[in-house]
């Protein structure tokens, strides 16, 4: 189990570090190809508009060839964007190559926790779906530590390159990799699939008891977007949706892709210095993932939403407080500072693992594809605006304001799961109902 749920997280480690890695290379592409500051920005989000696009249509081709080829030909369009930004001769080459590195990441970021969450038994589903964002901490962090170690001497072919080994660690492992059960009963390949679920459960007993389940759930016809039409489907697409864009406009990707910027704004003067701040982030983001791996088949998915939200408004909350007073120095710069990784750190353990995790659990089998694209879809639109905005929005409203922004989404977060979002904790996942409460 834990072999086929790690190397299905390998989508997540791509998503990562393809996501991670152009922060420090774009200073040297800059400098190479002499790019004006709206190239430089396009090169940094065209990766983002890939996202879009191959989310939009991976959970149709998931439906259609199955989750594990799926997954397989989101490593050959890595592995092909890979090698095309890396030994791109001019700019439009790079910005084609980095498209289609997103094309893979969104084809991963559908499938990757769709495929663990049906292959996983319930009882360990929340920690199995919680390794695919460790995976993409993972990423995250191996991007600035290659970007870091690359950095003297301006390698970005190199950096964006690097992105070869894990594809390659991809394809070759879903090449053996045991097909998803349900999407094997979907298609009608009933004993390969109680095959594989006998694969996966603890005795016989619950293997029946989830064929039962999962054949029930199938005598609704997959009938593409009019399933939504269906008031408990059309609810589930509507809370999806929400959680992918509230788990975006709580700021996590300002951070993210812009920490050495705003670690500069709080004081820390050096370049060297403020990636080095980053990569505390990045460690941060990663060691706290592991909380939610532990706790969230324990005690469930809304506590562990609480805290972090929680966490999360606390922080920003104080982070624009910092920004709010008139010079940032000593300990005010401290408590920023502690602030963001305190803010990361609280993002870690709750919407960051949860989000994918519920988008995996909320959909019936029939629907379940295409929702998990339309929330991941809405997840990608929601990372580029805000990533494209932020700049923007510290410019017009200031630094306080923009925080305390993120800050009051977390508070409305809060309220949107309290209201709307079931426990889906050890449930079957065709047992798992929405409904409001
Ligand atoms: C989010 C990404 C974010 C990452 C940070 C993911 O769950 O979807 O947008 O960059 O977490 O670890």
């Amino acid at each position: 189990m834990l072999l086929v749920a790690s190397v299905a997280a390998l989508g997540g480690l791509l998503f990562g570090y393809d996501t991670g890695v152009i922060s420090g290379a774009i200073l040297f592409i800059t400098k190479d190809f002499s790019l004006s500051t709206r190239l430089q920005e396009f090169t940094i989000s065209v990766v983002l508009l890939g996202c879009i696009a191959g989310s939009a249509v991976a959970g149709t081709i998931a439906d259609a060839i199955g989750r594990r080829l799926t997954l397989f030909t989101a490593g050959i369009i890595f592995l092909a964007g890979a090698l095309a930004s890396a030994f791109t001769p001019d700019e439009p080459v790079l910005l084609a190559g980095r498209f289609i590195v997103g094309i893979g990441i969104g084809f991963s970021s559908v499938v990757a926790p769709l495929y663990i969450s049906e292959v996983s038994p319930a009882a360990v589903r929340g920690a199995l779906v919680s390794l695919y964002q460790f995976a993409i901490t993972v990423g995250i962090l191996g991007a600035y530590l290659i970007d870091y170690a690359f950095a003297h001497a301006g390698l970005w072919r190199e950096m964006l390159g690097f992105a070869v080994v894990p594809s390659l660690v991809l394809i070759v492992g879903m090449i053996f990799m045991p097909e998803s059960p349900r999407y094997l009963f979907k298609v009608g390949h009933d004993s390969r699939a109680r095959d594989e679920l006998q694969r996966i459960t603890d005795d016989l007993d619950a293997t029946s008891r989830e064929e039962n389940s999962i054949r029930e759930s199938l005598k609704v016809k997959s009938a593409g977007f009019a399933a939504f039409k269906v008031p408990a489907v059309g609810l589930a697409l509507f809370i999806g949706v929400s959680l992918a864009v509230l788990q975006q406009v709580t700021g996590i990707n300002t951070v993210i892709y812009y920490g050495p910027q705003i670690f500069q704004m709080a004081g820390i003067a050096s370049n060297s210095a403020s990636i080095l701040a980053q990569t505390l982030v990045g460690t941060v983001n990663m060691l706290m993932t592991l909380v939610a791996i532990f706790f969230v088949d324990r005690v469930g998915r809304k506590p562990l939403l609480y805290a972090g939200l929680a966490g999360m408004f606390i922080a920003l909350t104080t982070i624009g407080g910092a920004f709010a007073q008139p010079h940032l120095s000593g300990s005010l710069g401290t408590i920023a500072l502690s602030s963001m990784m305190l803010y990361v750190g609280c993002f870690a353990f709750s919407l960051g693992p949860i989000v994918w995790l519920l988008i995996s659990e909320i959909f019936p089998l029939p629907a379940r594809g295409l929702g998990m694209s339309l929330s991941t879809l809405a997840n990608w639109v929601g990372n580029f605006l805000v990533s494209q905005f932020f700049l923007t929005m510290i410019d017009k409203l200031g630094r306080p304001l923009t925080f305390w922004l993120y800050a009051a989404l977390c508070v409305v977060t809060i309220v949107f799961v309290r209201t709307m979002v079931p426990e889906t904790k050890r449930e079957l996942l065709e047992e798992i109902r929405v409904q409001v409460a």
